[in-house]
């Protein structure tokens, strides 16, 4: 299978492009500059020129491909193209900077999923992409059934959002919520901050009496997660396809109250409703969209 991955160069996208190389697939990474294009070459990738802002690149990588990966996502300043950081740092009060940029990597993000998501659109081709547990409420224990929390830090991110949508056009996708990623090389992860400041204060200190859980992942472990999720699995093509009948079916629900637009006959309705209690039923998570 040929995978088109993003943010191929980084602590996970170079895993991840190892993962699926050794496991006898075809990878072409994204490659933003020279340096990326020569790692990529020498981990055994083909090359894609392009940046999460140029979408006719993201586009052309992914029609090219059965399957895309992505992990790219602006965590630095100079992650954003020139343009952009012109309108973060001059598009308003010094003092909004900062929410600027975050709102330029949370439409950076989006755009780019909804562009791959329609490169592959129509072909049951698989879309893996990286998100947090971050957009998990707090106090509970978060599994793959919790929808993300509205209130959450990591709620902000658009990532979740834009990748259920591009199922309703045909795409097997999957959401990777990551926890913190450990493994060689972390230099700038959680666990190396938590190390700096243990050196720095001189004590290694715990909430309350250290009794608190915090989940982590290896990153050849996530590598592996990623490549078992662009193969082909029945459950999470119900999963998804679930997902796609109730996009249908609100959307005629929602048109069907309107009567400049109603087409929908008595029964038809009745059908719909039924359908959609069904799906939210077996998939509440997936199939009922977060309270806001
Ligand atoms: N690491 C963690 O602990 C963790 C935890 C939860 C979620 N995640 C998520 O997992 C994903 C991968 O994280 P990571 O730790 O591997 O990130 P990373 O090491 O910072 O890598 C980011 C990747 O994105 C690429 N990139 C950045 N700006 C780009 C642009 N404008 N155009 C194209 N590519 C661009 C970088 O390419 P260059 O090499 O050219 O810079 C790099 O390959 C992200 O979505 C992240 O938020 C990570």
């Amino acid at each position: 299978m040929r995978v088109f991955v993003t943010g191929a160069t980084g602590f996970i996208g170079s895993v991840i492009v190892k993962e699926l190389i050794e496991a006898g697939h075809r990878v072409t990474g994204l490659a933003r500059s020279d340096a990326a294009a020569q790692t990529l070459k020498a981990a055994g990738a083909s090359v894609h020129r392009g940046s999460l802002e140029d979408l006719e690149s993201l586009r052309r990588g992914a029609a090219a491909a059965e399957g895309a990966v992505h992990t790219a996502y602006f965590h630095e300043f100079t992650h954003a193209s020139l343009m952009t950081r012109l309108r973060v740092l001059f598009g308003g009060s010094p003092g909004g900077t900062l929410s600027r940029f975050m709102a330029a990597t949370v439409a950076t993000d989006g755009r780019a999923i909804q562009t791959i998501g329609r490169a592959l659109a129509g072909t049951n081709r698989s879309l893996v992409v990286a998100c947090g547990t971050m957009a998990m409420g707090p106090c509970h224990l978060a599994t793959e059934d919790d929808a993300p929390d509205p209130r959450a830090v990591g709620a902000l991110r658009a990532s979740e959002a834009a990748t259920l949508e591009t199922t309703s056009f045909g795409v097997r996708a999957s959401v990777v919520r990551l926890p913190p990623v450990h493994g060689d090389g972390d230099r700038s992860g959680f666990l190396p901050r938590l190390i700096k400041i243990a050196r720095k204060k001189g004590v290694s200190a715990t909430l309350g009496d250290g009794g608190n859980h915090w989940p982590a992942v290896h990153r050849l472990d996530a590598a592996r997660l990623f490549r078992l999720r662009s193969k082909k699995d029945p459950q999470v093509a119900d999963i998804m396809g679930s997902r796609k009948k109730a996009y249908r079916c609100e959307r005629s629900l929602r048109l069907s109250d309107d009567a400049s637009t109603c087409r929908l006959s008595a029964s038809r309705r009745m059908k719909a409703r039924k359908t959609l209690a069904g799906l939210h039923r077996s998939y509440p998570s997936i199939t009922r969209r977060p309270a806001r």
